[in-house]
C-alpha cells in the first residue's frame, strides 16, 4: 500500500549505521524520504520518482574490492545528488577524483570551514563542528566540482558541481553532534532539490485514510490490539477510514503486566473491541516449560489458534490490519540481507494461509516517532503512547524457569511497583524500558528476627534509541532504594532485589 509521493527524497544505503537517521532528519524537513538499497536499479529509481537523491556512508572504502557501487545511471537522471561520508568518495571515484587512505584515521569533532556558501551550506556561521569517522578522504576534485569546504585534516572535505547540482560532504550532517546538519539537509531537500514540504502528520493520517478507504472498499478488517503503540495507531487509523468494519480483538494471554488488560479496555471501547480471556489456555500449555524458545513458540501458536478461533465468530473477514513499521520494511530489504537472527523472532509471526486475509499495514512508512506524533494527532492519550514496549511472549520471558500463577504474580506487583516508582521519580520517560525479572533462585535473608529463603529478583532499567543498542541506566541511589525497600518489604515472597548493570551487547534487554 506505498502510496505515490510527489515530493520525495530517495537514500541509496551503503551500509552505514546513520542511515535511518539520514531519513528521519529529511522527514523532520517535513520531505518525505524513503531508503532503497545501494544496488537498486535506476530503472526503479526512476520509477519512483524523486527529487533527488542521497548516498549515504558505509563502513567500506571505495578502492577495495567488494566495495558496494551503484548503477551508474544515477549520474544520468538529471536529479539533484548529495553523497555522505563515503557517498562523497564514491561520487569521487566513479566521477574521476582521487580517493586515498587518509594519513590519519578521523573519528570524532571536527571544526570545518566553509569555503562557499552559495547553496549546501547557506545560512551557515564560516567555521563549525561536525562529526566525521572516516578513513579515506578525496584527494583531487573530481571534473566539474569546485571545493565549498575543508577542514584542518581533510583539505577536500565538501564538493559541488552545481551545473549538474552534485554534492559531496565528508562529515555525516545527521547525527547530532553536527549542530548545523539540519541546516545543511534542509537546504539540500528544500533549497537545492526544490522540495515545498509539505508532509506533515496531519497529512499522512489524511491519505492513509484514503488509501485505507479505496483498499478495503466494503471490506471487514480484523486488528490485533496488544496495547502497544503500533497496534492502537494502526486500529484507530482504520476505524477512522472503516469504521464498524474493523473488529479489534485483543488476547488476555494471562502474561500481560498488573492492571493492563483493564486499561486496554477501558482506553479503546470505541474500537469493536472483542476481549479474549485465554490465560487458561496459554498457561496450560506453558506448564512445565523452561525453555525460552520453547515459551516463545508456544505463546505463537496460541495467539495464532485463539485469534483464529475469534476470527471465525465474527464470521466473513477480509483483511488483517497490522502495526508494521518502516524500520521492519527496510530490515526485510538491508543493504546486505537481513542481519543474522539472534532470538526466534519478534513478532508472532504469521497466520495461516487458510485465513486467507490480505495485510492491510497504514504505517509501513513510519518511524515510531513519527507513529506516535499520528497517535497523538487521532486523539490517543498521550501516556498511553508513551509507554515502553513490552513483549509480545509477556511476563514469560522475564520469569527464569517455570511460569506459574503465583509466579506471574510475584512478578506482577514488584514491575508494578518499580513503574510506579519510575513514574514518581520522572525517571519513566528517560528510559527505553525498565521492568522486573523474576529469577529461579531462592536466597537466604532475614526478616524480624527469622530467617527467610526466598526468591530474588532483577530490575532492569536501560537506555537506548531503537532498542538494537542498550546500555543500562544510571538510576539514582534513592529510587533504587526505595523500590528495593517497597518490593521487600510488600511483596511476600521476595526477599532479595539486584540492578542489572550489563549493556547490549553483549548482553540483551530481556533475560530470555
Ligand atoms: P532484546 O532482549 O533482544 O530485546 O535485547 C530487544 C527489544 O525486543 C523486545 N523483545 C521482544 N519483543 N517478542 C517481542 O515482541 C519477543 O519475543 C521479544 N524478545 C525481546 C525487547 O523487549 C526489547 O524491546
Amino acid at each position: 500500500m506505498t502510496e505515490f509521493h510527489e515530493e520525495m527524497i530517495l537514500i541509496l544505503d551503503f551500509g552505514s549505521q546513520y542511515t535511518q537517521l539520514i531519513a528521519r532528519r529529511v522527514r523532520e524537513r517535513k520531505v518525505y524520504c524513503e531508503i532503497v538499497p545501494f544496488h537498486q536499479s535506476v530503472e526503479k529509481i526512476r520509477s519512483k520518482n524523486p527529487r533527488g537523491l542521497i548516498l549515504s556512508g558505509g563502513p567500506s572504502s571505495v578502492y577495495t574490492e567488494n566495495a558496494p557501487i551503484p548503477d551508474a545511471g544515477i549520474f544520468e537522471l538529471g536529479i539533484p545528488v548529495l553523497g555522505i561520508c563515503y557517498g562523497l568518495q564514491l561520487i569521487g571515484r566513479l566521477l574521476g577524483g582521487g580517493v586515498d587512505r587518509a594519513a590519519r584515521r578521523e573519528y570524532g569533532h571536527a571544526r570545518f570551514y566553509i569555503d562557499d556558501s552559495t547553496d549546501l551550506f547557506l545560512g551557515l556561521p564560516p567555521e563549525t563542528d561536525v562529526w566525521m569517522s572516516h578513513g579515506d578522504h578525496l584527494t583531487w576534485l573530481p571534473s566539474g566540482f569546485i571545493r565549498i569546504g575543508h577542514t584542518a585534516n581533510a583539505e577536500i572535505a565538501a564538493i559541488a558541481d552545481r551545473r549538474r547540482r552534485f554534492f559531496g560532504i565528508q562529515f555525516h550532517p545527521e547525527v547530532v553532534h553536527t549542530p548545523e546538519g539540519a541546516r545543511v539537509i534542509d537546504n539540500f531537500v528544500r533549497n537545492i532539490c526544490g522540495c515545498s514540504g509539505n508532509w506533515t502528520t496531519a497529512h499522512f493520517i489524511a491519505s492513509a485514510i484514503r488509501d485505507v478507504r479505496a483498499r478495503v472498499g466494503n471490506g471487514r478488517v480484523i486488528c490485533g490490539l496488544s496495547g502497544g503503540v503500533d497496534s492502537a495507531v494502526t486500529a484507530t487509523l482504520i476505524h477512522r477510514a472503516v469504521e464498524d468494519r474493523l473488529v479489534s480483538v485483543f488476547v488476555d494471554n494471562g502474561l500481560l503486566r498488573k492492571d493492563e488488560a483493564r486499561e486496554v479496555r477501558e482506553a479503546f471501547p470505541h474500537l469493536n473491541l472483542r476481549f479474549v480471556d485465554a490465560a487458561d489456555m496459554f498457561l496450560t500449555a506453558l506448564r512445565g516449560v523452561t525453555d525460552p524458545e520453547e515459551k516463545r513458540k508456544i505463546i505463537g501458536r496460541k495467539f495464532i489458534e485463539v485469534f483464529e478461533a475469534e476470527a471465525n465468530r465474527i464470521g466473513k473477514v477480509d483483511f488483517l490490519a497490522q502495526g508494521t513499521l518502516y524500520p521492519d520494511v527496510i530490515e526485510s530489504v538491508s543493504t546486505w540481507g537481513p542481519s543474522a537472527t539472534i532470538k526466534s523472532h519478534h513478532n508472532v509471526g504469521g497466520l495461516p494461509d487458510r485465513m486467507r486475509l490480505e495485510l492491510v499495514e497504514p504505517l509501513r512508512e513510519l518511524f515510531k516517532d513519527e507513529v506516535r506524533a499520528a497517535g497523538l494527532a487521532l486523539g490517543i492519550p498521550p501516556a498511553l503512547l508513551g509507554r515502553h514496549p513490552f513483549p509480545g511472549p509477556g511476563l514469560a520471558v522475564r520469569i527464569l524457569g517455570e511460569i506459574t500463577r503465583e509466579r506471574i504474580d510475584l512478578l506482577r506487583e514488584a514491575d508494578a511497583i518499580f513503574i510506579h516508582e519510575l513514574r514518581e521519580f520522572d525517571w519513566y520517560d528517560a528510559v527505553w524500558q525498565a521492568f522486573v525479572v523474576l529469577l529461579p533462585v531462592n536466597t537466604v535473608g532475614v526478616m524480624g528476627d527469622e530467617r527467610t529463603y526466598e526468591n530474588a529478583v532483577v530490575l532492569r532499567a536501560v537506555t537506548s534509541q531503537d532498542g538494537m543498542t542498550a546500555d543500562w541506566a544510571r538510576l539514582p541511589a534513592e529510587l533504587l532504594s526505595r523500590v528495593s525497600n517497597r518490593i521487600i518489604n510488600e511483596v511476600r515472597g521476595i526477599n532479595r532485589v539486584v540492578y542489572d548493570i550489563s549493556s547490549k551487547p553483549p548482553g540483551t534487554i530481556e533475560w530470555e
